[in-house]
């Protein structure tokens, strides 16, 4: 079996240990002979890295271990780019969170202004990983799930449209694995499903087993009384604040019965509850810190001091094994059908063929095949219109360095309720994120 080299882009992310781990349990499925994380904040990739070198000595010391923050050694030689990176960190999505809130507008990573401004952030450090992909190892693909996914993948379907970049999301995973759960199943893999949609933005329209039994009706008596909370649901989204995202599904779903939702609508479709239960000095970000970064540092650290794994709290991400579906679909062709974020290209027939939507596709070694969706309902596709406008625009503001562009963005998100309030957040997120956007000019005088 050929072993495989692999690059972890934002070797420094909280959840690098647990796709380490994730990755040492899969070696009979995929095999390594090359881990090397890149960071562009060496300090903080060290301590991470520091616990992980070990963890790999310990497990498998046949593989070979690199961290670096030299691109040319970090991409030199490698099969699989892997990337979870964050342009600003904590510290500016806390911003991005807090600055929407000071209006009365949800306050949220990858949804609305803050998103949005995530965004404008994140296109630029995700090419630079592709561009050095592309210079020292021209024949490798890129697994990105750097956020916000929808953004950076309507980036790269727009200035990169000759990469080899999949995106893809944890989210319809992690909720599918609810509701196998619910159902009693052992796996996720025994579900299969039907969904599309822009990326945290979707329905599921079909949900059988193996054997075409349909399984939306227990799914759903489930779902209209507990949200798609369960009792030991996955290790990633054990919060309060996830909990209550999973008990809202509830009052998604109220609002078409026919489809299962994505967590993430509940903040287009219910953002005046989301606003009233936000915390505007304490938001998700601040909770992170305190909790998994403290957390996953805390862990690591011990690892470095007692040079051992023995005790540590670490824990195996399992639900991000479907990264390793992916990396195997190109890797042996294996034409696993899986959820990803691709160009519409008519698979959703009504609806904007350079969208980037969510669906599943099959995946083989020559890239993804999307299935086809056929035509959605009006309420559905009335939303992604709106939505897929929004991503356009900030892609296009951050190609044209255009004000207007931006401002016509954030107006246009259905979490914004006016071109007002909508000015006034992007004018206190240009003043926060000066380091980080392009400038944007104004096109127009403005008017006294
Ligand atoms: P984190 O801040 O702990 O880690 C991100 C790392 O990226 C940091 O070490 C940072 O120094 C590094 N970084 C930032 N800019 C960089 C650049 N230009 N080049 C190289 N490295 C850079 O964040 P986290 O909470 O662990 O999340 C990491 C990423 O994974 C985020 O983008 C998050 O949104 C994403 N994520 C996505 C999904 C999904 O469903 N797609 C699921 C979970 C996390
Ligand atoms: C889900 C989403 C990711 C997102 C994450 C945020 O897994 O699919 O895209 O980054 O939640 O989790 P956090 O714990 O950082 O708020
Ligand atoms: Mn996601």
């Amino acid at each position: 079996m050929k072993k495989f080299s692999v690059v972890i882009a934002g070797g420094g992310s909280t959840f690098t240990p647990g796709i380490v781990l994730m990755l040492l349990d899969n070696l009979d499925k995929f095999p390594l002979r090359t881990l090397k994380f890149y960071d562009n904040d060496k300090d903080r990739q060290e301590k991470i890295a520091g616990a992980c070198e070990i963890i790999v000595k310990e497990r498998a010391p046949e593989i070979e271990f690199v961290a670096t923050v030299d691109p040319e050694e970090a991409f030199t030689d490698v099969d699989f780019v892997m990337a979870h990176i964050r342009v600003g960190k904590y510290a500016m999505r806390a911003l991005d969170e807090k600055i929407p809130l000071k209006y009365g507008v949800v306050g949220q990573e990858t949804c609305g202004p803050g998103g949005m401004a995530y965004g404008m952030r994140s296109i630029g450090g995700v090419f630079e990983i592709i561009d050095y992909m592309e210079k020292y190892s021209p024949d490798a693909w890129m697994l990105n799930y750097s956020n916000p996914a929808a953004i950076v993948a309507e980036a790269c379907r727009k200035l990169r449209p000759n990469s080899k970049v999949l995106n893809i999301c944890d989210m319809p995973v992690s909720i599918e694995r609810r509701m196998a759960e619910t159902l009693g199943l052992a796996s996720r893999k025994e579900l299969v499903v039907r969904y599309y949609g822009l990326n945290h933005f979707g329905w599921w329209t079909d949900i059988r087993d193996k054997a075409g039994n349909d399984l939306m009706p227990k799914i759903k008596e489930h779902v209209v009384k507990n949200g798609y909370v369960v009792t030991s649901g996955d290790r990633q989204h054990t919060e309060a604040t996830w909990n209550d995202t999973f008990t809202k599904a509830r009052d998604v779903f109220a609002l078409d019965p026919n489809t299962l939702p994505n967590t993430y609508l509940q903040y287009y479709l219910f953002p005046d509850y989301i606003v009233g239960h936000s915390n505007k000095e304490y938001t998700r970000a601040n909770e992170v810190m305190d909790g998994r970064e403290k957390f996953v540092f805390g862990e690591c650290e011990k690892i470095v001091v007692n040079q051992s794994t023995e005790g540590s709290a670490l824990h195996v991400d399992m639900h991000a094994s479907y990264i390793v579906d992916l990396a195997r679909a190109i890797a042996y062709n294996t034409h696993e059908r899986m959820l990803l974020i691709v160009e519409n290209n008519g698979a959703i027939e009504n609806f904007d063929p350079t969208g980037m939507v969510e669906i599943p596709c099959i995946v083989g070694s020559n890239g993804p095949e999307p299935l086809s969706i056929g035509k959605i309902p009006q309420f559905q596709k009335g939303l992604m219109e709106q939505q897929v406008s929004v991503e356009k625009l900030v892609v296009e503001a951050w190609e044209e360095g255009s004000y207007q562009k931006l401002w016509q963005a954030m107006t246009l998100s259905k979490t914004v309720p006016s071109a007002s309030v909508a000015k006034s957040i992007l004018d206190d997120l240009i003043e926060a994120n000066k380091d980080f956007w392009p400038t944007l000019k104004k096109e127009q005088q403005e008017l006294e």
